[in-house]
């Protein structure tokens, strides 16, 4: 390899990278202990946040924050265009959520996540101007079977018969709210079963392209933010996922137009994050089906881990234990 080339290698987002960012959603876990059940979700993603940039700035990389998040809620975020790393290594665009269920991190209940997922600079949509995504996440079995112009029903049953398994052993994952009565109405007519999650579509689109889980599939609207770091991690899974923005009025509409977004196009998940260089990274804050969360014992801290890669195809668990007294106060 020439100087040169082994110079441009080291542009890309690569394994090392990969380690080095688990310690962000590592860190943004540990902070958010203190805040875990605590009622309080402005305070568990702000520390989350906070912790999460930090050691951001600590890792070797010139990251643009694409995807940031909290803005619906005016909670605390990463801003999206917002420049992080050390400025020296590969450029890249992010897509962070320090927690994704920061209702259930203050609640206490189980599927909080901290995650955040890589590419190449240039390869993520910036979807920022809306804020909602219709989606569809599936394992390998759903390409080219299943679609989000096929009625609901047609993608059960497709999905069913390309995973080899009656329809009624299929299991959808779904954002348990009003708005999907319709589509849970639907799933269940076709016979499949829902799995009704109360905030989270990450970790539900994860656990869909993810073998050996009992979740088969998760459709329906959730976050743009998500939508796009949902993509990268399946990505990595050689999984399946659509995607379509889900406006909200005409004057969102437009300015997802204005923005260069094409409001009824499905998008695909290689246009959602283009390339096959995508890291995703994820720690648990609560405990879930994906990682659990992370918990304080006396001294010490543990977390659970996933890196998955797309470049190698690798899923990576990490456990780590942390010494209590170097991260909080008594
Ligand atoms: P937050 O933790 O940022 O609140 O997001 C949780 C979440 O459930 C996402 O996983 C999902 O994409 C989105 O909210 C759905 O939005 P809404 O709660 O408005 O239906």
């Amino acid at each position: 390899m020439s100087v040169n080339e082994s110079a441009s290698h080291f542009q890309s987002p690569d394994r090392n990278l990969a380690l080095e960012l688990v310690r962000a959603t590592e860190a943004a876990a540990i902070r958010a202990v203190p805040w875990i059940g605590k009622g309080n979700k402005n305070a568990a993603d702000g520390a989350a946040v906070d912790a999460m940039r930090k050691f951001l700035g600590t890792v070797d990389f010139e990251g643009v924050v694409v995807i940031g998040e909290g803005e619906k809620d005016q909670a605390p975020m990463l801003f999206n265009g917002e420049v992080v790393g050390t400025g020296v290594g590969p450029k890249c665009d992010i897509a962070v959520d320090p927690i994704d269920g920061t209702s259930l991190t203050a609640a206490g209940r189980s599927h909080a996540i901290s995650m955040l997922a890589v590419s190449d600079r240039g390869t993520m949509l910036d979807a920022s101007s809306v804020f909602y995504m219709d989606k569809l996440a599936t394992g390998a079995a759903g390409a080219g079977v299943v679609s989000l112009d096929q009625s609901v029903g047609d993608n059960c049953r497709e999905l069913a018969r390309a995973l080899g398994k009656p329809v009624g052993e299929l299991v959808v994952a779904v954002l348990d709210r009003p708005r999907h009565q319709g589509l849970i109405d639907e799933i269940r007519s076709a016979g499949a079963a829902t799995r009704l999650i109360l905030d989270g579509d990450v970790a539900g689109g994860i656990n869909a392209a993810l073998p050996g889980t009992r979740i088969d599939a998760c459709f329906g609207i959730g976050g743009c933010p998500e939508g796009v770091a949902t993509a990268a991690a399946i990505k990595a899974l050689g999984g399946f996922m659509q995607g379509r923005l889900a406006p909200l009025d005409d004057a969102e509409r437009a300015r997802g137009e204005a923005a260069g977004l094409r409001m009824d196009h499905i998008y695909g998940q290689d246009e959602l994050v283009q390339g096959d260089n995508t890291i995703f990274v994820v720690t648990g804050v609560t405990d879930g089906s994906l990682v659990r969360g992370v918990e304080r014992r006396g001294d010490v801290i543990e977390t659970e881990s996933l890196i998955l890669r797309s470049a190698s195809g690798t899923i990576r668990r990490i456990q780590a234990t942390h010494l209590a007294s170097k991260w909080l106060e008594d």
